[in-house]
């Protein structure tokens, strides 16, 4: 039972670095089960879903190698196993990439349901509709999904609604399969051109990812490469958001500012200066935090993982601010920790309406998932007073070492080790 305490209301100053995207690197790790000799991914992040993703891989009989900091060989071509085990899958919504991988390697895969999960229901039709389209049978049993086929075929997939993890186990299936598979309303993030130059630097032939059709077709053999991961979008983005709600000066290092358009689009409209560099970018501020209405949507629209955290930002500004995020149904759970924080917000369904404060101040709450997580940080960091944090495990699930990082930008962070029963009266 760790927890971070904050002693909020140090402005951030200084430089900090963004490490590997873990939307990214989970797809890619998963990956590495298409390769047909050993390869090495560097800039990956040390956060704990790509700790369960290195064990799913162990698991099933691959050898992975940690070579440096950040730096993984993976060599999946003794694997046998197309069974990924429950325990791991259950703890991670990026298990369902196994199955992409593994009907694409083995054509069959046992894969546990990841289940409702702390965003609400998340269901997978577009997974198996785009693994039923390239000719895969589909059974659940005993909450596990069972694909198999005797071949896959390129076909047509098309896409009811944009749905990032269909579009990437689509292109883990197809990537492999005989003839020309299209995948139309795509959807168009930074890490699913992040996977297809991956995969096209092993030898795939993906064509249009980042736009909403893409074109595969099917090769027979991947060789093994050298690959750095992009710069984390939302990390990065975190970041900013923090630099902007403590009135600070931070440049933030190792991004793709093409990727943070959105965000740095809204944080200017609040009244915060944004310079934009090659690898780099300067957030701060020197004038109020002005209101702005939000909603969320597909990239290039502005990303809901980052939605809890510009809130968080919004309760410091001037006036009255409307957010919606439909994307999940249950992206507004961190709202009732930060209203013992102060914050005046009001929520009804997908809508949350802001009503400025001014200041937070410091109370002792709970992280409900990985954003809200961040979230909460950003609020310890401005608000007046002493902020702890619980549950900060979903917050590592996605930042790595983010007290530190933080702590070279000024923050009064800590990460300290609470016994149970101490925690279980606080
Ligand atoms: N959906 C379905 N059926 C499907 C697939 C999706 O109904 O078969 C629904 C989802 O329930 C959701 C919407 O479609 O309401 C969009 O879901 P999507 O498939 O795009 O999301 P995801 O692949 O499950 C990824 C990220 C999320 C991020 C979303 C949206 C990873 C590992 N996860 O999830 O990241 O919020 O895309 O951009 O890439 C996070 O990093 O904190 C996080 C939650």
């Amino acid at each position: 039972m760790d927890k971070y305490v904050i002693k909020g209301g140090i402005p951030l100053h200084g430089e900090i670095v963004v490490s590997g995207a873990k939307n990214a690197a989970v797809a890619l790790v998963a990956a590495t089960i298409l390769c047909d000799e050993p390869c090495i991914l560097e800039n990956v992040p040390e956060i704990s879903d790509i700790s369960i993703c290195i064990k799913i891989l162990k698991e099933m009989g691959a050898d992975v190698k940690i070579l440096g900091k950040n730096t993984v060989e993976f060599d999946t071509t003794h694997m046998t196993s197309p069974v990924v085990p429950y325990e791991l899958a259950r703890s991670m919504r990026a298990s369902s990439y196994f199955l992409g991988t593994l009907l694409g390697r083995f054509h069959e895969a046992y894969v546990p349901l990841p289940g409702g999960c702390d965003l609400g229901d998340r269901p997978i039709d577009q997974h198996l509709k785009a693994f039923a389209c390239l000719g895969a049978d589909y059974a659940i049993e005993s909450g596990t999904v069972h694909l198999k086929t005797d071949a896959l075929i390129g076909n047509q997939i098309y896409f009811d609604f944009i749905t990032v993890g269909a579009t990437i186990n689509a292109i883990f299936a197809a990537v492999k399969t005989k003839g020309l598979t299209i995948i139309e309303n795509a959807a168009k993030e930074p890490h699913i051109v992040d996977l297809a130059n991956f995969l096209n630097s092993m030898g795939a032939d993906i064509r249009g990812a980042g736009t909403d059709v893409i074109k595969i077709r099917g090769i027979e053999y991947l060789k093994g490469i050298t690959y750095a991961i992009i710069p984390d979008q939302i990390e990065a983005g975190t970041y900013m958001v923090a630099a902007a709600a403590t009135k600070g000066n931070v440049l933030i290092k190792n991004v793709i500012p093409k990727h943070l358009e959105s965000i740095t689009a809204k944080l200017r409209k609040v009244g915060v200066t944004v310079e934009e560099f090659d690898e780099s970018i300067r957030v701060s501020v020197d004038g109020p935090i002005m209101k702005t209405s939000l909603k969320t949507m597909p990239h290039p629209g502005f990303p809901t993982d980052m939605q809890p955290q510009f809130s968080t930002l919004l309760t410091l500004a001037y006036g009255t601010s409307i957010v919606t995020d439909d994307i999940f149904d249950n992206r507004f759970r961190y709202v009732a920790e930060l209203r013992r924080m102060g914050a005046d917000i009001s929520v009804d369904g997908t809508v949350a309406v802001i009503q400025g404060v001014g200041k937070l101040t410091g109370a002792p709450v709970k992280a409900t998932d990985l954003r809200a997580g961040a979230a909460l940080v950003i609020a310890g960091l401005a608000a007046e007073g002493i902020t702890e944090i619980d549950d900060i495990y979903h917050i590592e699930r996605g930042y790595e070492t983010i007290d530190e990082k933080l702590r070279a930008l000024g923050a009064d962070i800590k990460r300290v080790y609470y016994p149970e029963s101490i925690a279980m009266t606080s």
